[in-house]
């Protein structure tokens, strides 16, 4: 093989380059009968991009380090395109010899081996420069570029109105409370007063967990339906007073639609103290929705039934979109239904008092002397209202389009 004697470029000017660097491609050319062994192609590869010897090499460090400042970038540019080419020659003879040896064993004709060969060479240089550029696009990194920016997230919707809601609880002195997502029928139902297969039961279509036959029907357990069990699990830990607000998941065999969500969530309050009244109820009830929809809303409360409290009520709140005047979203009636509340059902203390004292505690809810209010509303609805959101099912899409609005 000749001697690397790469001699100074006699100008560097456009032409001289052309034929300069032309001459090389030639070279190149006659070289790739190399190409055919594999002792070849190592050969060919260190005769021009051997790190330490290879003509690439002398090329750079006598034609590019000898450029003139402003002819480096011309000869640079030529340079690259050679190297492109050699590495496309050596990279395209692997794949083509890769790939006759993957097709030799096959039973196929010489004629279709050969086809298949001259198709193999002039498809695969397109196919090894393509695969070069995506690699060159993945390695190399553009710092110019903006980075990727992570914009701080912000609480979801739900959270934002759940906490918003708990916060007006707080102000009034109540604490937070929680209770587990899967609830046995005792804490669900059973406590709350509802017998079993009372017709009760049916307005909370009920997801039961699988296997739970062999248990006692009060230990079975389900999915809660409401917030409502935690008010049983407080009041059996604790004695009163009690006034505590209680956010959480709860889960119904309902289809979804664009107003209901088999999950949703719910905020529930529970006030128990020695003489608690109606007004107590009416007056936190008309306090927390002043807070929530603005101070000009106005209250008012319709009789109800739900088995834990006596009497019980729905809440409406005046139309905060036509101040009461009559529109579409309160079907002209002036009044949004909001909420479920009512006094605990003495029923609610019995049964929590009985379960205290097979805990060894003392029983502390004489309904003679204790009485409270308990209240539970829908966090979605509320949230709906307060933002003029008419798909439920935009709250768990994920959907940063919709998300991004309460930014
Ligand atoms: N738990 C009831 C429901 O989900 C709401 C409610 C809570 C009603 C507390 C009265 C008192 O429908």
């Amino acid at each position: 093989m000749e001697e690397q004697n790469i001699k100074n470029l006699p100008g560097y000017d456009s032409v001289t380059l052309d034929i300069e660097f032309g001459r090389l491609l030639k070279q190149v050319e006659e070289e790739a009968v190399m190409l055919e062994t594999d002792e070849g192609r190592e050969a060919f590869r260190l005769h021009w991009l051997g790190r330490k010897q290879g003509k690439l090499k002398s090329i750079s460090d006598v034609w590019l380090k000898n450029a003139p400042a402003d002819r480096k970038g011309f000869v640079g540019q030529r340079f690259n395109e050679l190297k492109a080419k050699i590495e496309l020659r050596l990279e395209t003879k692997k794949a083509l010899k890769q790939a006759m040896k993957a097709i030799e064993p096959l039973d196929l004709s010489l004629s279709v081996k050969e086809g298949a060969r001259r198709l193999l060479e002039n498809e695969l240089p397109k196919i090894v420069q393509e695969r070069k550029r995506r690699a060159a696009k993945v390695d190399h990194i553009d710092v110019t570029l903006p980075g990727t920016v992570r914009a701080p997230g912000i609480e979801h919707p739900l959270l934002k109105t759940m906490n918003e809601i708990v916060r007006v609880f707080h102000h009034l002195g109540y604490s937070t409370a929680l209770g587990p997502q899967v609830e046995s029928d005792f804490y669900n139902f059973e406590a709350l007063n509802f017998p079993p297969n009372h017709p009760a039961r049916d307005t909370q279509d009920t997801l039961l967990l699988a296997g739970q036959n062999d248990r006692p029907a009060p230990a079975r357990l389900l999915m809660r339906t409401h917030t409502s069990p935690v008010q049983i699990r407080t009041m059996i830990a604790e004695a009163p007073p009690i006034r505590i607000v209680v956010p959480g998941k709860v889960h119904r065999n309902d289809a979804a639609d664009a107003t209901h969500s088999p999950v949703f969530h719910q905020v529930e309050g529970l006030c128990v103290d020695a003489d608690i009244t109606f007004s107590d109820l009416k007056g936190t009830l008309d306090h927390a929705m002043k807070e929530l929809f603005g101070s000009d809303v106005k209250t008012r409360f319709f009789p109800s039934f739900f088995p834990f409290t006596e009497p019980s009520a729905d809440v409406q709140i005046s139309c905060i979109f036509c101040a009461g005047n009559g529109c579409r979203k309160c079907k002209n009636s002036g009044w949004i239904e909001l909420l479920g509340c009512g006094m605990v059902d003495p029923a609610v203390f019995a049964s929590v008092d009985e379960q205290r004292v097979v805990q060894g505690k003392e029983a502390a809810y004489d309904p003679a002397k204790i009485t409270g209010f308990a209240f539970g509303m829908g966090v979605e609805r509320i949230a709906m209202i307060l933002h003029g959101v008419s798909e439920i099912g935009q709250f768990y899409s994920g959907d940063m389009r919709f998300l991004e609005q309460f930014a």
